[in-house]
């Protein structure tokens, strides 16, 4: 494939980032609505794709609202953290938001800070819509995987083997910190732990994706735990392959609208080596619950489905 961009049938450009994972979409401005074809256009793009990037979309809280409802229903800003006042589906990513949550020294590994947003829920968001407003100059990049073609890449047994497999995902400060008293009692007052397939079928597509969130997967469902660490390290390890990744360079205006059922993605811990502040804010739709390759669907084991951010008002 050249660098050419792309058209498709309503006239948007797609321009491929890398081999498995992300693309850059022009020809269409956000701030409007968007036609049929042009709303149809975008959600193949996100399928194949599996995170697609605008730039130049200067979007208010309310645009970046409209836009996102063309998509699904959205969730209120974050189901544990809260939301931006005044705008209770859009949750604020400031550059300090996790200084509040950990104290102590985290245990780094390759892996670390990987996470698909929020499953820890039973229905995590489909799909997780962030833009850009203060953006360092450089530095500040975020990372995503692709969770279908790492599933691929396995070997048949190995694939076989997670194919039945369930893991238990919650909220935890990351292994060598502590949460803090802010930390614990949003999490305490919003309690979420779910099982899961470690192998999720993707609803619309079917494709399976090695569904193992880093940082909310804690414990493989019926593995000793000296198993279950081995295997998730194993795992974890894997689908942070650089190969299967994109990373995006922020500007002021860009936009980034991933599908969380098929990709983790990595925030990027460089800007607290750097004066720069760095300020986006996301929105999150309504997930339904996981399916595995036996048909099981996810349970929760604590708390309630994270439902519309409009029918909680509506309440
Ligand atoms: C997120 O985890 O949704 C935020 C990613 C980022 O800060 O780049």
């Amino acid at each position: 494939m050249n660098a050419a961009a792309l058209q498709n049938e309503a006239e948007l450009t797609v321009h491929p980032l890398s081999a498995h994972i992300g693309a850059e979409i022009g020809g269409v401005d956000l701030t409007r609505p968007l036609s049929a074809d042009k709303v149809r256009a975008i959600r193949a793009a996100l399928l194949e794709w599996r995170v697609i990037f605008f730039r130049e979309q200067f979007l208010s809280h309310e645009q970046h609202v409209a836009f996102s409802a063309q998509f699904g229903e959205l969730t209120v800003g974050h189901p544990v953290f809260g939301h931006v006042e005044g705008n209770p589906q859009i949750y604020s990513i400031s550059k300090f938001r996790k200084a509040t949550r950990f104290e102590g020294q985290s245990l780094l590994r390759p892996w670390t800070g990987w996470h698909t947003d929020v499953t820890a829920a039973v229905n995590p968001p489909f799909a997780s819509i962030l833009r850009g407003v203060t953006i360092p100059p450089y530095g500040g990049d975020t990372q995503w995987t692709n969770l279908v073609i790492a599933y691929e890449k396995l070997s048949a047994p190995l694939r076989a083997f997670v194919d039945g497999l369930r893991g238990v995902h919650r909220f935890a400060p990351p292994q060598g910190a502590s949460g803090t008293d802010a930390f614990n009692q949003a999490v305490t007052e919003h309690v979420l732990v779910s099982e899961h397939p470690l192998v999720r079928v993707h609803p619309e597509t079917g494709e399976r994706a090695l569904y193992v969130s880093p940082g909310f997967l804690k414990q493989v469902a019926g593995l000793a735990p000296r198993e279950s660490q081995a295997l998730l390290e194993l795992l974890w390890e894997h689908v942070t392959r650089p190969e299967f990744t994109v990373r995006f360079k922020w500007e002021a205006g860009s936009v980034a609208f991933w599908d969380n059922r098929t990709t983790a993605h990595l925030a990027p811990v460089d800007i607290f080596d750097l004066d720069f502040d760095r300020q986006l804010y996301r929105t999150t739709l309504v997930g339904d619950v996981p399916v595995g390759p036996d048909g099981r669907a996810s349970v929760a084991l604590e708390g309630s489905p994270v439902g519309a951010a409009a029918a909680l008002a509506q309440n």
